[in-house]
């Protein structure tokens, strides 16, 4: 029995700060234009918002008509347009998405998979950081952003992606910070200097954000 306590205080320790307290505690969101704006699932945006310097990708670069907010619509055009002339193809497939679009894709989840699972990949309605205009998905080579991973694309937006101001949101052993699990397909935008910083130091934007530096 003692054995037993231990054992659920030791999970209860390793989770921390992470999983026990998600979608508690929400906050307003009331930097939503800031570059570095924090949206996660203590961090929610209101339902109305909508960046104001939305424009469309190159079509060169995206899946049909998709929209970032202009400095990281700029910097992503740069991005693919460098990794082109390298021989890798990185294409945009989900941008800016409004509070009802998420919404539904959530509900969708829930429906087909349940509520846990919809939780690990899926952010509630304005959860999502794609709300801001400042998230991109992309896919590679094998045109599947679910299978990123396996594609030289995501090799070179390992090394690359930093240089012109994003950052992988959500990566691997970071879920009890981030909610996520591993999405190698999203990258959010940050600004060229603190993606260099959160990149060299291996951390999350949750990170960053409580001790910048
Ligand atoms: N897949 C990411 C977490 C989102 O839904 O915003
Ligand atoms: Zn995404």
């Amino acid at each position: 029995m003692k054995k037993y306590i231990a054992y659920l205080l030791l999970i209860f320790i390793l989770r921390g700060d992470g999983v026990m307290t998600f979608y508690k505690n929400i906050k307003r969101i009331e930097n939503p234009e800031d570059i570095l704006v924090l949206v996660n699932k203590n961090n929610k945006l209101d339902s109305t918002y909508i960046p104001k310097d939305l424009e469309k990708i190159s079509i060169h670069y995206a899946h049909e008509e998709k929209y970032l907010r202009k400095e990281a619509k700029e910097a992503f055009e740069k991005m693919s347009e460098e990794a082109t002339k390298q021989g890798y193809h990185v294409v945009a497939v989900s941008t800016y998405r409004n509070y009802e679009y998420q919404a539904n894709l959530y509900k969708n989840y829930v429906e087909k998979k349940g509520t846990e699972y919809a939780d690990s990949c899926s952010a509630r309605k304005g959860h999502s950081e794609h709300q801001t205009g400042l998230a991109v998905d992309v896919e590679g080579e094998n045109k599947d952003y679910d299978l990123f991973e396996n594609t030289k694309e995501f090799d070179w937006m390992n090394k690359n992606a930093h240089l012109y101001g994003f950052i992988l949101r959500y990566p691997q052993n970071k879920t009890n910070i981030t909610g996520f699990k591993f999405e190698p397909w999203h990258y959010r935008y940050v600004g060229k200097e603190i993606a260099k910083k959160i990149y060299e130091k291996k951390i999350t934007l949750e990170e960053y954000l409580k001790n910048p530096f």
